[in-house]
């Protein structure tokens, strides 16, 4: 049995993998000390291109156009880079057995990896409908998307079935931009998910409103309020249709399916302290176990800003947590103070000419402000959301780079609201001044 050793480890070769490998080389990193495992078989790239640019009719994003650090502005680290600063990249190696009290990982080729230590990094799986048993789930073209793999399936499907059916399960972020991008690649579009409204994690109905109208003034039909419970298949076994709940059937050349994520830490259960559905950690991301840090999707860490623990399965957090993760191990190495990490939550997504952004928290009353009808030629809108007389958090479509800077911060800062009535009027203005 093939047997390594490694300083430094990190486990899964996503978005976080690739941001603390850069981070290790800042701070200093000699040759050999670090391996990342990945089960997949291409260095870390930039995870959200899949269900955007990877997708385009024309101009698609392709490798090695995204991989980490250009989605944040950074340089490009190629496949050379790791081998350049002695990294080795074990690609397409999946670990199946993690024992953290002996510091060993064990790949399913039965190479033996040890580690003085480990950086969890697995991220998340999708949900599958077969999970909840709905029959004739397996057929094929029937598609989810997570890793650049499941991507190029979808691909090879879109252009065998030009201009045909494609049904979205799910309203989520999978769903709303997949459902975009299929439109794009001029498929027939249905989308089917079983809340009131679409993104209701999210987005208020005002804001959902926008989007649904927009979505179905390109042509998209959207089901609401119910689910998938079939799908019929051709002798081939292609998927030919998804039957409903409501009893509704629709035809499908495509099915794509967005119905949520789960954190992989399947490997750690019984060694290592969880909570809320991830790998509890502190301000500096280490785990319950020495010498183990999880970052990414899979860490449930203080968020020091709201004083309670949470996971995040956003690319913006999965950058920072992991270089502060590196910070804090090289600062512990050399017996110096760090920071908490003091994170201000932000998503964003993009589909058609849209583009969103959120800073906070959505939680309290809100307020709608701007032109959303989805009709209008440049709608531009958003909505803040007022705890105990404080903007906690805020969105915004279709914001300028100043403009979003501004409701970061407004987020960021939570200034109290005299009157909500005056905030409505003033809308992006009040950001802008703040
Ligand atoms: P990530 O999933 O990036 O990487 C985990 C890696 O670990 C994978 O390479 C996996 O193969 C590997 N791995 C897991 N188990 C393993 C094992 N046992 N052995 C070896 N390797 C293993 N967010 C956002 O803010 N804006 C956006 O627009 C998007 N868009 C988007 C599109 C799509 C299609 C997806 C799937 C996700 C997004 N996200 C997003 C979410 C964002 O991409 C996500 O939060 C980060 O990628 C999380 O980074 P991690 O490094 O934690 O996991
Ligand atoms: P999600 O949680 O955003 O959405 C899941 C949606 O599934 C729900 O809103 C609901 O409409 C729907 N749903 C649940 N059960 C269903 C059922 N039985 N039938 C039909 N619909 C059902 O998850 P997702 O969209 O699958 O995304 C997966 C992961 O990828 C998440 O971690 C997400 O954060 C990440 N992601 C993020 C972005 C972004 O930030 N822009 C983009 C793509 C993916």
């Amino acid at each position: 049995m093939a047997e390594k050793h490694f300083k430094y480890v990190i486990l899964g070769g996503g978005v976080a993998a690739g941001y603390a490998a850069r981070e290790f080389v800042k701070l200093g990193l000699n040759p050999g000390e670090l391996a990342i495992i990945s089960k997949e078989s291409v260095a870390p790239y930039e995870r959200p291109a899949l269900s955007k640019g990877y997708l385009f009719p024309q101009g698609a994003a392709r490798l090695p156009g995204f991989h980490v650090c250009v989605g944040s502005g950074g340089e490009r680290l190629l496949p050379e880079w790791y081998a350049e600063k002695g990294i080795e990249l074990m690609l397409g190696t999946e670990i199946v057995k993690a024992d953290l009290a002996s510091k060993t990982l064990t790949s399913a080729a039965d190479v033996i990896i040890k580690y003085d230590i480990l950086i969890i990094a697995t991220g998340s799986t999708v949900i599958r409908l077969s999970d909840f048993g709905v029959q004739g789930a397996d057929a094929n073209n029937i598609f989810y998307l997570r890793e650049i793999d499941d991507a190029d399936k979808l691909v090879a499907a879109i252009h065998a079935k030009k201009d045909g059916k494609a049904v979205i399960v799910g309203g989520g972020y999978i769903g709303l931009e997949l459902g975009a991008a299929l439109k794009i690649n001029n498929l027939d579009v249905t989308m089917v998910y079983p809340e009131p409204w679409c993104m209701p994690r999210l987005f208020t109905a005002g804001i959902a409103a926008f989007y649904e109208g927009y979505y179905a003034n390109k042509g998209i039909k959207i089901i609401k309020g119910t689910v998938a419970v079939g799908f019929d298949s051709d002798a081939n076994g292609d998927v030919t249709a998804v039957r409903l709940k409501d009893g509704r059937v629709l035809e499908a050349d495509i099915v794509v399916v967005g119905v949520g994520g789960r954190p992989l830490i399947t490997l750690f259960k019984g060694q290592v302290e969880e909570e809320k559905g991830g790998i509890k950690t502190d301000g500096f991301f280490k785990t319950s176990i020495p010498d183990v840090y999880a970052v990414g999707d899979v860490a449930t860490f203080p968020l020091k800003l709201y004083n309670e623990q949470r996971r995040v399965e956003h690319v913006d957090h999965a950058r920072k947590s992991a270089e502060q993760a590196v910070k804090a191990i090289k600062a512990a190495e050399e017996g110096k103070p760090i920071e908490e990490y003091d994170y201000l939550p932000y998503f964003y997504s993009r589909s058609f000419d849209l583009s969103w952004q959120f800073y906070g928290d959505n939680v309290g009353d809100t307020i709608l402000f701007g032109d959303n009808d989805p009709t209008s030629a440049k709608p531009k809108f958003g909505t803040y959301w007022i705890k105990e007389g404080k903007v906690v958090g805020v969105f915004l479509e279709s914001g300028s780079p100043e403009e979003n800077k501004s409701i970061a911060k407004v987020a960021k800062l939570q200034p109290p609201v005299q009157d909500p009535e005056q905030l409505e009027k003033e809308g992006l203005a009040f950001a802008s001044k703040i």
